[in-house]
């Protein structure tokens, strides 16, 4: 298994995701940037001891097909989208996701400002959320979020690709959600009634029994049992966000799993309901604003980025020349790797 990203490594108080869709002809200085990325997360990273920056870089199943040439990840695939009878969770654009995390937010305003500057001209901006810990890591609903999340080799089991598609073992696929709370209405809600859309209570955080747990509270619908008993877990690290000038009051999700195909069930479950429920009840208090799946490859994949499709091959037929398929929008010289730290590209912005 090629070394991981980041993707074990706890919550911190600040995280800043960042999602760009690639411009026509951007493709070259996206793959530039992601075999540089390390490099710059280290060298940013060292100048805020004690930081502990950490970045996680994912890419979308089109973004891949214009990226690189050769195997793709079994089951990377667009976001599905949602439509349930009450409500929905839309599919929106995006080629490559940031996660950046750390213990102070100006070592990942630092790093989101660096990837920007080299994107400029080459990639679009479609999300930027600012993540930060609401106490002990409470959602703006004010329920404790990622109590149940698997520790240890169930978290590695539950996030990670092993033998079941060799070329990406220790990669994950993620999913991201932007969620908007409707908060005077649930503010409007007594705890009680609260601690029954959720499934937990309140204060203490401590699991309703089955009794008293409805059939459409958050964790019912998201606790899945497989046939044999065990359970269908996800690695989840949402965070709040919001601002109180525009009224927003947000849950960024985000979850990774060596499968998608567990986050579609729990999405397919809180959307389009369960034979005992018809929706998650939390949707009635949030609002899907995006939606948004990407593959998360190993640092290795990402220091040893495979050609380019653009590239010629490199099997080239005895006596001639290969002739590199050439896409559209794709620069005509576009040969180069990585840049490497020492020569870093400097865009027109710095
Ligand atoms: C508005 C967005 C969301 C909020 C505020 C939220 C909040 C919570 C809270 C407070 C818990 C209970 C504590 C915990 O174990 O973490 C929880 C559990 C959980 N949530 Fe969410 N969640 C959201 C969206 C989602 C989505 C979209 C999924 C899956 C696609 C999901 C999957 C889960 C799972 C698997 C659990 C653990 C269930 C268990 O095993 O007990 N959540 N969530």
């Amino acid at each position: 298994m090629g070394e991981p990203q980041p993707i074990l490594e706890p919550l911190t108080p600040a995280a800043i995701f960042v999602v760009v869709t690639i411009d026509e002809g951007g493709e070259e200085t996206v793959r530039n940037l992601l075999a540089d990325i390390n490099g710059l997360r280290r060298s940013i990273g060292f100048r805020v001891p004690g930081a502990g920056l950490t970045c996680i870089t994912s890419i979308g199943s089109a973004a891949w097909d214009r990226l690189f040439a050769g195997h793709k990840p079994a089951e990377l695939h667009d976001f599905p989208g949602f439509t349930g009878a009450r409500h929905t969770a839309p599919a929106t654009p995006g080629d490559v996701l940031f996660h950046l995390k750390a213990e102070s937010h100006d070592a990942c305003f630092e790093l989101a400002m660096t990837i920007a500057d080299r994107l400029a001209g080459a990639a679009t901006i479609v999300d930027e959320t600012v993540g930060f810990r609401y106490f002990e890591q409470r959602d703006l609903l004010g329920f404790v979020d990622g109590t149940e999340n698997p520790e240890g080799r169930a978290a590695t089991a539950a996030a990670l690709i092993g033998d079941e598609d060799p070329n990406f073992a220790g990669g994950s696929y993620v999913i991201v959600q932007k969620y908007t709370h409707r908060l005077a209405d649930w503010r409007a809600l007594p705890v009680e009634e609260q601690q029954q859309v959720i499934g937990r209570t309140k204060l203490a955080d401590v699991e309703l029994s089955d009794d008293d747990k409805p059939a459409n509270s958050h964790v019912a619908i998201n606790t899945l049992i497989d046939p044999d008993g065990s359970q269908l877990q996800i690695l989840r690290a949402n965070m709040p966000f919001g601002s109180v000038a525009d009224g927003e009051f947000g849950t960024y999700y985000i979850a990774y799993a060596a499968t998608p195909s567990v986050t579609e069930r729990m999405l397919s479950r809180m959307f389009l309901g369960t034979d005992r429920a018809a929706y998650d009840r939390i949707l009635d208090f949030s609002v899907a604003v995006t939606g948004t799946s990407f593959f998360t490859p190993t640092i290795d994949f990402l220091d040893n980025l495979p050609s380019a499709p653009w590239e010629p091959t490199q099997l080239a037929p005895p006596g001639g020349e290969a002739d590199p398929p050439s896409p559209s929008g794709t620069p005509p010289n576009s040969t180069t790797g990585a840049l490497g730290i020492g020569t870093l590209k400097r865009s027109s912005r710095s």
